[in-house]
């Protein structure tokens, strides 16, 4: 086991995760027999289907072992170690698969073939009329503003900068603390500023917290075969900007950083 791995553990154990598992469980059918968790982590979304839906059957899968390991045993949960975008699983046998923050992990450690794949095989994988729930990061799109933050946050932006791979970070630098920067650069430092110095650096370095914007994710469902029932917004950016003491001086209203995608085969 990795001390990446292990700080993934950590993370996906934190108690602030809640609310969005809340928001995913509100779209299951109380009918579902079989569900598909894919890239499950240690579990904490598998653990709360099987015991609000113990008589359905869900199989979480994950590419690290060290990551199943954790998962809480229970009766009607099975694991799998596997690659999602080839799960070698029984098709049309879920009436729900369900991909919490992971679709972006695909996309860039693997690939945009490899994440229009998962789509396609997901499809194949449910049961007609099944359906497909995604939770991810999205895009907010590349609006200007501007911003106050203190010096040593300032510091912390020029490091993020110097470190941060998918792509090249731009601010000006106004003065006093001031900068103008996009939206989409700026949520990627303000949900990442934990991740520096720490032991998940390079994973989270390596990939944006800003992956696609809505509209590439309703394309690609409906490019597999989906039919896309709904699609919304949820998590202000409001309590990083409480918590780092950032002053937004644009007249914007700043976009929730995250999706819930609910899809159907139809
Ligand atoms: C950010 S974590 C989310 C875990 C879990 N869905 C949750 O919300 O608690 C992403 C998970 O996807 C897994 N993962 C990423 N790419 C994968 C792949 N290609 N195949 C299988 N698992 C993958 C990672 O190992 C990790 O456990």
């Amino acid at each position: 086991m990795s001390a990446k791995e292990r700080g993934m553990a950590k993370l996906l154990a934190r108690a602030d995760r809640e609310e969005r598992f809340s928001a995913v469980m509100a779209y299951v059918n109380p009918d579902v027999s079989a569900m598909l968790d894919l890239g499950c982590g240690i579990g904490a979304l598998t653990t709360r289907l099987a015991e609000r839906f113990p008589l359905a059957l869900i199989v979480g899968v994950d590419r690290s072992r060290y990551l199943l390991s954790k998962l809480q045993r229970k009766r009607n949960v099975l694991t799998v170690l596997g690659d999602i975008p080839d799960l070698p699983l029984k098709k049309s046998f879920f009436d729900l698969v369900v991909a919490v923050q992971v679709l972006h992990e695909i996309f860039h450690f693997k690939g945009a073939h490899a994440l229009a794949r998962t789509f396609q095989n997901v499809f194949c994988l449910l049961k007609k009329g099944g359906e497909f729930l995604i939770f991810d990061h999205v895009n907010p799109g590349d609006t200007s503003i501007c911003l106050k933050l203190s010096e040593e946050l300032l510091e912390k932006l020029r490091e993020f900068q110097s470190k941060f791979k998918p792509r090249r970070i731009t601010y000006y630098d106004l003065g006093r603390g001031r900068i103008e920067t996009s939206v989409r650069d700026f949520y990627d430092f303000v949900t990442k500023i934990w991740a520096l110095n720490s032991e998940l650096e390079e994973e989270e370095m390596s990939e944006t917290h800003t992956p696609f914007t809505r509209q590439e994710l309703v394309n690609l469902s409906q490019e597999a075969g989906f039919k896309v029932v709904h699609t919304t917004s949820l998590t202000p950016i409001d309590s990083h900007l409480e918590y780092y003491g950032i002053t937004v001086e644009s007249v914007v209203k700043l976009p929730n950083r995250h999706i819930i995608l609910h899809a159907k085969k139809i």
